[in-house]
């Protein structure tokens, strides 16, 4: 049996308020097998997204995790020091949110924001990951990439900033990724079928230009 990427168990998420400790998520537990594609599903205020954020370490204060543990590839994520986990966030595990815009800074262009990650992460020059950067919009499906890696996040379309965000989510090289998106109308639904095949082929590949280990 192959070991889970990611296990929570028995998860814990409380906020401590004047009039007591309210319990958001209580007892959580799931296996994320390697390429195995886990959808979340539950009424609002159920602690999806509170789930999330636990899992890749930005619970936001007051929240916090309360019992309970995490562990990826193996190894407890859920106790390490916050310079420890941001190593493990730009590298094996990240996020895509449900609000692309607030994630990309509309103060830059796109290319910038991935081939910045892809210059931190995998230590090539400038040219190296501008060209990658291109290749990674290319593969999320953004048309004329060449073109449009110069352009500024409200210049796209809501689909295709959170295609913009996985691109640079797999320019972090990374092994895991939470798909937080709620699908409300059937442009959403048709949008993330397509987000979800393309990434699941990104995943099968193993995206072995990005994902080489040093
Ligand atoms: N800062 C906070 N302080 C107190 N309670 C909070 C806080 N943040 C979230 N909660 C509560 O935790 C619960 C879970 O919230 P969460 O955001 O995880 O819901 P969700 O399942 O993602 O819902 P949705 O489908 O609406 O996005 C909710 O009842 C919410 O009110
Ligand atoms: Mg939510």
């Amino acid at each position: 049996m192959t070991t889970p990427l990611l296990q929570v168990k028995n998860l814990r998420i409380e906020f401590p308020t004047r009039r007591g400790t309210l319990t958001a998520v209580d007892d959580i537990s799931f296996d994320i097998a390697p390429g195995e594609v886990l959808g979340v599903v539950g009424e609002s205020g159920a602690g999806k997204s509170l789930t999330g954020a636990a899992v890749i370490g930005l619970l936001e204060p007051p929240g916090r995790i309360a019992g309970g543990e995490i562990l990826l590839n193996g190894r407890r994520i859920d106790n390490l020091p916050f310079e420890e986990m941001r190593k493990v966030r730009g590298r094996e595990i990240g996020a895509i949110f449900q609000d692309p815009l607030t994630s990309l800074n509309p103060l830059y262009t796109v290319g910038r924001q991935i081939t910045e990650t892809i210059e931190t992460h995998l230590n090539v020059s400038k040219s190296e990951a501008r060209h990658r950067a291109i290749k990674l919009l290319m593969e999320v499906g953004i048309p004329a990439a060449e073109k449009r890696i110069d352009h500024y996040p409200h210049q796209f379309s809501g689909g295709m900033r959170q295609r913009i965000l996985i691109a640079a989510a797999l320019a972090m090289r990374r092994r895991t990724h939470h798909r937080t998106r709620r699908f409300h109308s059937s442009a959403d639904h048709h949008a993330a079928e397509k987000t979800l095949s393309r990434t699941r082929h990104l995943d099968h590949a193993g995206h072995p230009r990005y994902g080489r280990d040093r």
